[in-house]
């Protein structure tokens, strides 16, 4: 068994090094991918010493990030749920009188306290309530985003013009926000997840940013609160401020905590696996038209979507004993990063993992994680981009692009920020 101090060098590292946690590696998607490749075969569970973070292992497999995720008990997501610089960590330390996490949320939690919260919601999410509640609103903004877009002409930036709004549109409708407050949601949605890249960031540096931005949430959501405790409807903000924990009301920050993890795990999640998902079919030709002529196709194309962009490129998780992985020792408190696009693009997995198939099944992709943490929204967001995609590809007959694609320029949440595309309908 090897600790950290004693595992040789891999042999030949590939050109530029092995920097997990550099921002810009994530918007190159083809560098990302070699990288991981390399990762997989040669050091699939690797100790990094990066600039300015704190140390921690990186891994890559699809297996082992299921045996690290399935032992919930030993390896926790409370205390150090995301990479950050250090710089930011003393940052919100600073500002929140020790705790190194500014808005606590279902993934800075463990057992049993996250059970308790997840609870909270867990029915709202079930698909006879999303059936009934959700999709017949969400069919409607699909239509919506759909005509917009085909009015637009033959061409447009599929990423800026439908999926950022549409899947904003319905995590507001979801929660319960008005259309007219969508382009301040927007804005903060995209800085919170995304605010590594220079195009979406405020002007502040990153814990200036991260701060100013949980503020505006803030004060946004606890009118929200006020409002639905007054005044309570059939949305998850009603839900959410008229809940209970061992029959008292719910706390503002817990409460602001969820309406935060919602708002922002619903939505730059969504758009960049819808849009990404089209890059695919773009670049593979026959896959788009089998699905155009096979809509009986769509859920298992949706998944592979998923599985293709893997949107989240990472969580964190710290050990609480001694563990061994793949022959490394993890030692307790030592923490680890789930690198969740390396392992959907696993050899050990998948068939072809680099290969886009429509109809890919079994699919055991771990976009959504794996285990108690799972993502509360999957089902919703898989019911979002099936609509889309129906409207979508029962109007269009052929689609191709109309420039260079971009990616944002994030390690935790990314994906597609530009995608130019012409297209010719039915
Ligand atoms: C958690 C991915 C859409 C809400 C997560 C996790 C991932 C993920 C990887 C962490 C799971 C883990 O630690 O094992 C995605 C992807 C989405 C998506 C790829 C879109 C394609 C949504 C939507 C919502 C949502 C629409 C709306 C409510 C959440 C919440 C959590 C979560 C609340 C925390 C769950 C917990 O810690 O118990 N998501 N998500 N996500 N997601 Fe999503």
């Amino acid at each position: 068994m090897q600790s950290a101090a004693t595992v040789p060098p891999p042999p030949g590292e590939p050109p530029g090094g092995i920097d997990v946690t550099t921002p810009d590696l994530y918007a190159d998607e083809a560098r990302l991918h070699a990288t991981f490749a390399w990762m997989r075969a040669y050091d699939p569970v690797r100790w990094m010493e990066p600039e300015g973070y704190r140390p921690f292992w990186a891994v890559t497999r699809r297996a082992d990030v299921v045996e690290i995720e399935r032992q919930h008990g030993r390896f926790l997501n409370a205390p150090r749920a995301i990479l950050a610089l250090e710089e930011v960590v003393e940052a919100v330390r600073a500002f929140t009188g020790g705790s190194p996490h500014l808005v606590r949320t279902l993934v800075h939690m463990d057992e049993p306290e996250h059970r308790v919260m997840r609870g909270l919601t867990n029915a709202w999410f079930l698909p006879a309530n999303l059936k009934r509640l959700v999709e017949p609103k969400l069919k409607a903004r699909a239509r919506q985003s759909v005509d917009h877009m085909l009015a637009l002409g033959g061409a447009c930036d599929f990423v800026r013009d439908v999926a950022i709004w549409y899947p904003l549109r319905v995590i507001m409708d979801v929660l319960g926000v008005p259309e007219e407050d969508e382009p301040r949601m927007l804005k903060l949605t995209q800085e919170l997840f995304g605010n590594t890249d220079a195009e979406t960031r405020r002007n502040l540096g990153e814990a200036g940013d991260l701060i100013a931005v949980v503020l505006d949430f803030y004060q946004y959501f606890r009118a929200l609160t006020e409002d639905r405790r007054r005044q309570p409807r059939d949305d998850l903000a009603s839900v959410i401020a008229n809940a209970r924990i061992d029959g008292e009301p719910i706390g503002d920050i817990e409460a602001m905590g969820y309406y935060t993890i919602v708002a922002t795990a619903g939505h730059d999640t969504t758009s960049s696996s819808t849009a990404g998902g089209l890059h695919a079919l773009v670049q593979h030709p026959d896959e788009f038209r089998r699905l155009r002529d096979d809509p009986s196709l769509m859920p298992l194309a949706v998944d592979e979507a998923i599985r293709w962009v893997t949107p989240v490129r990472h969580f964190m998780r710290t050990a609480t004993e001694d563990y061994d992985l793949r022959g490394r020792r993890i030692r307790a408190g030592d923490d680890l990063m789930l690198l969740y696009p390396s392992a959907n693009r696993d050899e050990e997995a998948f068939e072809e993992p680099f290969r886009f198939k429509v109809d890919r099944s079994p699919n055991p992709h771990v976009g959504f994680g794996y285990g108690v943490h799972l993502c509360l929204g999957h089902l919703l967001a898989k019911m979002e981009m099936r609509a889309l995609y129906q409207e979508l590809f029962s109007r269009l007959d052929w689609v191709e692009l109309d420039g260079e694609p971009a990616w944002v320029a994030s390690s935790f949440v990314g994906g597609l920020k530009r995608l130019p595309i012409r297209y010719g309908l039915r």
